[in-house]
């Protein structure tokens, strides 16, 4: 467990459901303080002691209000679908100023979700960017790494690709990526963001086609390590 994570605090909002559970985990168990971010405070508390119990009572996760966690965390991440993204963005927007942002929301229209349907931003992300404003560090990661992954121990067969509006945020982010136990790679500015969330819908088509549940994706020709 290395000192930074000691004295990081992250908070997941919509850390109640799969992708956000996951993560929380995966941090918790790296030394991270996490919050769970939810609508409903009692959702938000049960989802941190099922993280808990899958510790054996060790780690440190606590339930609470989205914008109670966004405002006591240094760093801050977004799992709920794209149709709550908005919403939750601007409920908690004025708590975001000066932290770094990490949006895991993929624009799916459901029920269409094998077929890549980007917002008029560009990508969830860059909506966020819009709505968080000039000054706001946004980064884009984990689309693309399936739940399933998340709850178990295992190695990770799926890279994270993170862009994001700063090489500083993406440095940050992919030690995130690292203490989480996968493998990352600095993949530019947040306008490629747009591939990135349009690969998850390609990644469904697959799991939908080759009756597959967890397709990932990765980089080969280069070594970030
Ligand atoms: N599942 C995956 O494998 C996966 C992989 C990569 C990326 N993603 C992306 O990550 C995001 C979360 O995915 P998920 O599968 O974890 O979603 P989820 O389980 O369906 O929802 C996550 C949380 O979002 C909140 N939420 C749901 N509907 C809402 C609404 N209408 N308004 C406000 N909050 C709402 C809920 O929290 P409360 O009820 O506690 O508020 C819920 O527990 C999505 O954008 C998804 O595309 C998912």
């Amino acid at each position: 467990m290395d000192n930074e994570a000691l004295m990081m605090t992250i908070a997941v909002l919509g850390g109640t459901g799969k992708e956000g559970k996951g993560l929380a985990y995966r941090w918790a168990k790296a030394g991270y303080q996490v919050l769970i971010g939810s609508r409903t405070p009692e959702k938000a508390i049960g989802a941190a002691a099922e993280i808990i119990e899958l510790m054996d009572g060790g780690g440190s996760v606590v339930g609470m209000t989205n914008p109670e966690a966004a405002r006591q965390a240094h760093i801050v991440v977004l799992t709920v679908p794209y149709s709550a993204h908005r919403d939750t963005l601007e409920s908690v927007k004025e708590e975001l100023k000066g932290k770094l942002f990490i949006d895991v929301t993929v624009p799916l229209v459901p029920p269409k979700v094998t077929k890549v349907q980007m917002p008029a931003a560009g990508s969830a992300a860059q909506e966020a960017k819009q709505i968080l404003g000039e000054d706001a560090e946004v980064v884009a990661a984990f689309q693309n790494i399936s739940h399933e992954h998340l709850l178990g121990n295992g190695e990770v067969a799926c890279d994270v690709l993170v862009t994001g509006t700063s090489k500083n945020a993406r440095q940050e982010a992919l030690k995130l990526v690292d203490a989480a136990g996968l493998t990352g790679w600095d993949a530019g500015p947040i306008e490629n963001s747009v591939v990135v969330e349009g690969l998850t819908s390609v990644l469904i088509n697959i799991n939908k086609q080759y009756g597959s549940s967890h397709a990932g994706i990765k980089i080969t020709g280069a070594k970030n390590k």
